[in-house]
Parts: structure tokens; sequence; C-alpha cells
């Protein structure tokens, strides 16, 4: 700034008394605190709060069960969620009902609440687990309790001032940042007076010893001793009012609704995660800012967020090593040069503790599924019926809390896939716009696209049925206009055809196509890509980031392996919008098939049609996959006992990782501060 005075004048610049020590921070980045600039306030304070055994609390909750009741959730005969007082006797997600019993015969297993063939709702039924081939697992119940967790979290914060991102079932990033912000300026007003020189760029007073004082009160649960309190910062601060908003908001979840949590207050989203996980149940870690690089260097990099799958293994067999403190003596060229630019970079940073990802308000899922596999098949229309009536009761009840019914997003599009044998046949249609969409209208449009497949050929027995719903649009809220009534091109003749369907030239399966703007292939993304896509389904089935590595792997082998379940989810897709356009829809008049999938050899004309197709696989994997990681994580364990790195959910589930996290040193690390309460 041109009116600022020379550098030597700033030490005795009027803001400190002569000879004080100056904050290391700028006015300026204070300022952007308010902003949430994500990239350029060293200030920033991110949360993550994680429910402890969330599908286990819910049902200690619901059934009044006493707290140090060993209790677990119970998926056929598998399990999905442990509390912790069944942890004690080494109960995990791998053991199966059986085993867990042996392990501590006191044991309450819940069966989760499941669809009954045939019925319009969910319920808790005695003999579900004895029914699977009637019966589909249903997750509303948790969805409603993380709907209920949400409004809590939301209403301790400041209306104006919150930004919170649902990542998953149980769980929420928070940017505290403005609200921090407010309340350093209230408690400390020597900040809220203008910069020396009404120049931005001076650095602020040091925190006063009102600060550290105000530090110890805030902290009387902390365990001090292996605390850095000496010479605080205004990061420091910054981060304690942070973690004072987020036990404030824990014990409120606490106090109205029973639950506990594990929190972590950082810098940055990818350290608040690995926060919350460190300390479980119930505990909060603070990562201030000075001691990441001691908490970072400890940790594998392949548990960081992003670097469990293919690109933590090119890392680590590149670099023939999986510390963190092994690469940090790697230079950025050297890296940029081993694994190109755009990801060398990523990484350089990243294990250093430096990730300027925002946290989103607002995650939109761009479609929902909801699915079944028989076994035995079913073979008859009418049964197929009463699994679609499901299908649409399962859809709508997760399109009114997308808020289809204010008319604020809806799906433009319905899609059916029908295995028989080997063969997949698929259809897809409009959804009429311009009226309401009710539970009726999508099952008629589900009837009328399985009317289409059974007219084809031979199509029993079926071996799976999945439904989904997409292209979703924003809605207009209030008064529609006139356009929302009237139905355009494509879709007007689509339905006045009837549902739309895609056929190939063969009469085999096409599957829906969905034009989405291609990613870059090249660079970090390629990384990315799939995890990305995934990661919508994984959040609302509440799978965890290593849930997702088999398939960011792209191993995708779960097709082949026995299918017994599938629970519903929803897929987020980047950029994805879909048209079905005339060529499209006369096919089987373009005989030219460039493209055809490797898994079931359907041909598309063009690489977009193949990638949809493969994002339908993916999808379908991703539910195949949430069986693997509950109901049969037995059969996984035992096949896959002595590789649980690689083993898809071990990195939080397993009972290694269990017995990891309790056989951690019960010591706080230096720097990280750890506060109970409850
Ligand atoms: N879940 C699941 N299958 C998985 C992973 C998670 O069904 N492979 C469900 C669990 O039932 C769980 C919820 O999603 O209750 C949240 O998962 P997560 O946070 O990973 O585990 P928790 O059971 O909550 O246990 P923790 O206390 O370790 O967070
Ligand atoms: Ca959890
Ligand atoms: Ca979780």
């Amino acid at each position: 700034m041109s009116s600022s005075p020379p550098r030597f004048f700033r030490d005795s610049s009027p803001a400190g008394a002569p000879g004080l020590k100056r904050s290391q921070f700028t006015y300026r980045q204070l300022s952007q605190l308010a902003s949430y600039n994500a990239s350029s306030s060293p200030l920033r304070v991110i949360a993550h709060i994680d429910l402890d055994c969330f599908y286990a609390q819910a049902e200690m909750i619901r059934l009044g069960t006493p707290e140090d009741q060993p209790l677990a959730v119970q998926q056929w005969q598998g399990l999905i969620a442990v509390n912790y007082p069944a942890r004690e006797f080494g109960i995990g997600r791998h053991c199966n009902v059986t085993e867990a019993k042996k392990l501590c015969p006191k044991l309450i297993h819940q069966h989760v609440a499941t669809w009954r063939e045939g019925d319009v709702k969910w319920a808790y039924h005695d003999d579900a687990a004895a029914n699977m081939a009637t019966h589909k697992v249903s997750l509303d119940s948790y969805r409603l309790e993380s709907r209920k967790i949400m409004a809590v979290i939301k209403a301790e914060l400041p209306p104006q001032l919150q930004r919170v991102e649902k990542a998953g079932i149980d769980e929420v990033f928070l940017d505290l940042s403005a609200h921090v912000h407010t309340i350093l300026l209230e408690r400390f007003p020597e900040l809220a007076k203008p910069p020396p020189y009404d120049d931005p760029t001076e650095k602020l007073p040091r925190p006063s010893i009102y600060a550290l004082d105000w530090q110890a009160d805030a902290l009387v649960d902390l365990d001090d001793e292996h605390t850095e309190i000496d010479d605080p910062d205004w990061d420091d601060v910054a981060i304690l009012i942070g973690s004072e908003i987020v036990r404030d908001i824990r014990r409120a979840i606490r106090d109205k609704l029973g639950y506990t949590c594990a929190a972590g207050i950082a810098n940055n989203k990818m350290l608040s995660k690995l926060g919350s996980a460190h300390k479980k149940p119930n505990q909060q870690t603070v990562i201030r800012p000075r001691a990441i690089q001691h908490f970072l260097s400890d940790f594998k990099f392949t548990k960081i967020r992003n670097l469990g799958g293919k690109l933590g293994e090119q890392i680590s067999q590149t670099f023939s090593t999986e510390a963190v403190k092994d690469l940090l003596p790697v230079s950025v060229e050297q890296l940029k040069l081993k694994l190109g630019g755009d990801t060398g970079i990523w990484v350089y940073n990243t294990i250093r503790g430096i990730d300027p990802s925002e946290v989103n308000a607002r995650t939109q899922i761009k479609s929902m599924l909801s699915a079944k596999s028989f076994r035995p098949s079913i073979n008859t229309f009418e049964q197929a019926t009463k699994w679609l009536r499901i299908f649409a009761a399962d859809i709508f009840s997760r399109l009114v809390e997308e808020g289809v019914l204010e008319n604020k997003r809806r799906p433009r599009t319905i899609n059916l896939h029908h295995r028989h044998g080997a063969q997949t046949r698929s259809r897809q249609g409009p959804i009429p716009q311009g009226r309401q969409i009710d539970e009726e209208t999508l099952f008629d449009l589900a009837k009328n696209l399985l009317g289409q497949i059974v007219l084809e050929s031979r199509v029993w027995p079926c071996a799976n049925l999945s439904l989904s719903v997409g292209g979703f649009e924003e809605g207009v809220t209030g008064n529609m206009g006139i356009g929302a009534f009237l139905l355009k091109g494509d879709e007007a003749r689509a339905l006045k055809a009837g549902p739309h369907t895609s056929m190939a030239d063969d009469g085999n399966e096409l599957h829906p196509v969905e034009k989405r703007r291609r990613m870059d292939n090249g660079g970090i993304q390629r990384f990315f890509s799939k995890r990305e896509l995934s990661q919508g389904a994984n959040r609302e089935l509440g799978f965890n980031d290593a849930a997702i590595k088999c398939n960011s792997n792209g191993s995708g082998g779960t097709l082949g392996s026995p299918v017994n379940e599938m629970v519903s989810g929803e897929v987020e897709k980047k950029e994805s919008v879909l048209s079905v356009s005339e060529e499209q829809a006369n096919r089987h008049e373009h005989p030219f098939t460039a493209f055809m999938c490797s898994r079931c050899n359907a041909k598309f004309e063009s690489a977009e049609e193949h990638q949809s197709h493969q994002d339908w696989h993916f999808a379908k994997d991703l539910h195949d996959q949430e069986r693997v990681n509950s109901a049969f994580v037995t059969r996984n364990h035992q096949a896959n006992d002595a590789s649980s790195s690689s083993r898809p959910g071990s990195q939080k589930t397993g009972a290694a990782a269990d017995s990891k996290r309790r056989g951690r040193p019960k010591k706080t690390e230096r720097g990280q501060s750890k506060l109970t309460f409850g």
C-alpha cells in the first residue's frame, strides 16, 4: 500500500506497547475470518463432529437401553454397528451374531428396521433376520435421527454465521470462522480497533495476558501438562473458542437427544476429521496449528482422506514407505516429477496439514436409488410389483427430505434396472413435470417401465431390481412459472409414447444415458473422480472413506459375489445433466457401437454414454459393497484376515482398528487437547 509507512516504523506502530512482540497475523487475516475465506485465512476454525457408534446409539435411545448395556445393530446375521460397552468384549463389525453372543451372552442385538415385501411402511420386525428373501433394510429411522441432530447443531449456531456440511449420516463439518470472529471481537475489543495507519497488512497486537487467563478458564477439562499454553497467538485463541463452541454443541446434542459424539477442531477439514477419529467416544481433540506437524508425522499417510486408495498405494510404492515423516523430506519437485504436477503439489501440502477445501453448506444429491437383490429369485410380475411399491415409497420419503413437496428440487427421470441371470435390462423415462410428485406417480412410472421390460423377452426369474431417480433440478418456489407446466421436446414426446426405452440394437440392455461433463482425466482428478462420485452414496449409507477404497481401486469385483441385500442410497455426481435425445431414443437405427462394457457387454455409441453406464455399475457396486461391509463382513474377514488394511471399512470398523485405538498411548500428544464432558 503506497500510504503505508516504511517497514522499519512498524515495530513501534501505535497498537502495541513498544518492544512488545506482535502477533504473526495481520488485521486483514483477522477480517478474512469473517468471510469464510478458506484459502487465505490462517486463522480459520473448522470442526468435524462424528456420532459415536451411531446406529447403535439410535437403537439404545429408541429402546431406552441403559448406557452400559452392550448392544449391537444386526443386519441379517451380521453386525453393522456396535456400542462401546460391547466393544469391550472384543465385538466389532467383523463379528456375526453367533460369535458376538459367545463373546458377550448378555449382548442385545437389535435388527435394523425393514420393509416387508408388499408392505407400505418400514417397521421393526422380530423375524427379519430369518426372512432376508422377503425383507429389505430401511435406514429411515437413522436418517430421521440424523436430521434431528442436524437441527440441534444448527440451533446452537447463530443463524447468520453458520456453515454446516453434512458429510455422512452421522457426521458434519462446521466452518466456525465467522462465529469465532464475532466472539473474538467481543472478548478482545483491541481487535475491533482499526489497524494502525489504516493498513490491513499491519500485524495484530499479541493476545493479552487476559487471553492467557481465558484459555486456562476455558480449558478446565484439559490435560494441561501435555498442552502448549505458553506464548499463544490468535490462531490458538481462535481454535480454542471453536473448541468451546463445539463443546456446547456436543452438550446440546447430549442434553436434548441423548447422543454422545466425538469431534475434532483444527484449521481445516482434513485435520478436523483426523481429530474426531483420534479419541473416541465422547471426546474432542483440538489440533492447534503449532501441533500439526507433530500430529501428522506419526500417521501413515494412507489414513489421510483421499490417500487411502490408489494414490496412497502409488505413493507408498514409489517412495517405499507409508509414513508421513518419511515423505516430509521429499521435495515438491520430486513429488511433482513422480506423481504429476497437481498431484505432487497436493500431496506435498496435504502431508503438511494444508487443506484449503471449503465446508460446503449444501451437498446436492444428484440421484437416489432403491434396490433389492433376490435370493431366491422372484418369478412373477406381481412379486416384482410389490417391491416396486416399496422402492417408490422409499425413494419418495427421501425426496420429501430433499424438499420435493416444497418444490425446492425435483428429479426429472426415473430408471429401472432388471437382472435376469447374467443379463441386465434397463429402461428410463421422464418424470412428468408441472405437477406434484407423489408415491403413486413413482410407482406407476416404475410399473410402466417394468411392463416395457417384461414385454421384451424372457425376464424371469429376476435376481435384482433397482429403481432410481435422477437429473435433479432446482424447483421454482412460490408461484410456479408457466414453463414448469410445459413439457419440452423429448420429454413431451417420451411421455406421449409412454416411458422412454433405451434399447441396444441387439436387444440387450442400455443404461441410462447421462451426459456428464467429463472430469479432467489428468492430474489429481483421476484419483478422485470415482471417490467424489461415490461420496454421496457412501455418506448417506454412513460409509467412511475406507469403505470406498475398494471401489476407488477399481476392483469393483463384487458383482460376482453372492448378493443378498442392497440398501438404498443416494448417488451424488459431479455435474450430471440428464438428457435423452432423439438420436439416443432411436439408437437401434444406428448399429455402430464403438464402446463396449467389459462387464456386461452392453454397447455404446459415445464415450459419454459408456461413462454413464460405468457410473451405473459403480453405483451398484457401492450397494453391493454395503452388503460386503455389513451383513457379510464375517466372510470377508475370514478371507482377508491378515490384510485388514486393504479390507473395505477396516480403517475404522474392524477389531484390529478398535484394538489399535484402545492400544494407543493414553498420553495426549504435545499440543493436542482433549476435552470431555458428561
Ligand atoms: N455403517 C455401516 N457400514 C459401514 C460403515 C458404517 O453400516 N461399513 C453405519 C454404521 O452402522 C454406523 C454409521 O454408519 O453406525 C456411522 O459409521 P461410522 O461413523 O464409521 O461408525 P460408528 O458405528 O458411528 O462408530 P464410531 O463410534 O467409530 O464412529
Ligand atoms: Ca460415527
Ligand atoms: Ca461417521
